[in-house]
């Protein structure tokens, strides 16, 4: 099998190339504008990256689209805070880009595995959100917060219209909240710049402020990265050609914590460690109201969890990975990294 991943130095393509390798006799072809996080994987006969940008590189993308059996189109801007930003930089990238993607597996008949994502459910008050009952729910146009989920939704319909044609073999799959080493950057001092697990990590290291937007009383549902990385690999093996034009939600509903619970949580793990404990002692937990932390363009929603029924089924799939596992895997892997992330504070003051 050949798989061809466009984003492969994400957090996503990093774990699933890394798999990949270790666990089959599969290719991967890589193609991301970094590589920080895939030097160690680039020894490996069976792994190629070229460093290139999905909006540039079209001649490699096609290429390469014809050359191998499944192509994840992985890149996109994934942090709410810069949804709200540059609401157009979103489009751009996660609509127009990736649809340019999608054309060229529907020309080359080539299976596609799209990154959905559990935002497109939006402010949905189902208890559980359902791929094929859930309405998808979003705020006003002046919200710009939604424009990520309603990109992607977009793209999602734009999937599933070509494969009623029986012009595309896809999966569409929705992460929720997928946490492990390598999110985001955890030296990225600045508010929003990354996902709330790496941002409260970040300011647990430098003893800073954690900030409880609204109170922190909203809830998501953590799912440890391997998890999802075990569901990436049954999709992509696609046995019986069982993943093709389904919808999964990979999650794990038994991780629901409030923001509050999760910045608790982190830092009775933080106390364990001599590398994190002092200034862990130091963070205090403050409220902050979302137009302050995000601005007016934010909404959110309350409590967000994934019925997984079909993909457990479907899939023979099961997440595993408590909170505190996942959490714990997470301190372990930045135990060497706290120095130089402290060293921010000097660099950026902050309150
Ligand atoms: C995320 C992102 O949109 C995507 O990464 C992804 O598609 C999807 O959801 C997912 O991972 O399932 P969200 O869960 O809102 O959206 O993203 P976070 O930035 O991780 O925020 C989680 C919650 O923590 C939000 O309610 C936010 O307001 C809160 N938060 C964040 C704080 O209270 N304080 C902070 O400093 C940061």
């Amino acid at each position: 099998m050949k798989v061809l991943i466009l984003g492969v130095n994400g957090f996503i393509g990093h774990h699933l190339s890394a798999r990949i390798l270790a666990s089959t006799d599969w290719r991967v072809y890589g193609m991301d504008m970094y590589d920080d996080r895939i030097r160690t994987l680039q020894d490996d006969a069976r792994f190629q990256f070229f460093e290139g940008d999905i909006t540039i590189n079209r001649e490699w993308i096609e290429y390469h689209v014809k050359k191998c059996d499944v192509v994840l189109p992985l890149v996109a801007i994934a942090t709410p805070a810069t949804y709200v930003r540059e609401p157009l930089r979103v489009f751009e990238l996660d609509f127009e880009a990736n649809l340019a993607i999608v054309r060229l597996c529907v020309k080359h008949h080539k299976r596609v595995l799209f990154p959905s994502t559990s935002e497109v459910y939006g402010m949905c008050r189902d208890t559980q959100f359902d791929p094929y009952g859930s309405e998808l729910v979003y705020g006003p146009i002046e919200k710009p917060r939604w424009i990520y989920a309603c990109s992607k939704q977009l793209l999602d319909r734009v999937i599933h219209a070509y494969g009623m044609r029986g012009e595309l073999d896809y999966t569409l799959f929705r992460p929720f909240n997928w946490i492990g080493s390598g999110l985001d950057n955890l030296h990225a001092a600045k508010e929003g710049s990354s996902r709330v697990i790496t941002q409260f990590l970040g300011h647990i290291v430098r003893g800073e402020q954690v900030r409880l937007v609204d109170g922190g009383h909203q809830r998501r549902c953590f799912t440890g990265i391997s998890d999802g990385i075990d569901a990436l690999m049954k999709i992509i093996d696609n046995r019986g050609g069982r993943a093709t034009r389904r919808i999964y939600n990979i999650g794990n509903p038994a991780n629901s914590l409030s923001v509050r619970e999760l910045a608790e949580q982190m830092l009775r793990i933080a106390a364990d460690y001599p590398e994190y404990r002092d200034n862990a002692a130091r963070v205090q937990l403050v409220q902050t109201s979302a137009s302050e932390y995000y601005g007016a363009g934010y909404q959110d929603v309350e409590n967000r969890v994934p019925k997984i029924d079909d993909t457990c089924a479907e899939l023979d799939w099961r997440p595993r990975v408590t909170m505190q596992q996942a959490l714990t895997e997470i301190f372990e892997a930045y135990r060497g990294e706290t120095r130089a992330a402290s060293a921010l504070i000097e660099q950026e003051p902050r309150a």
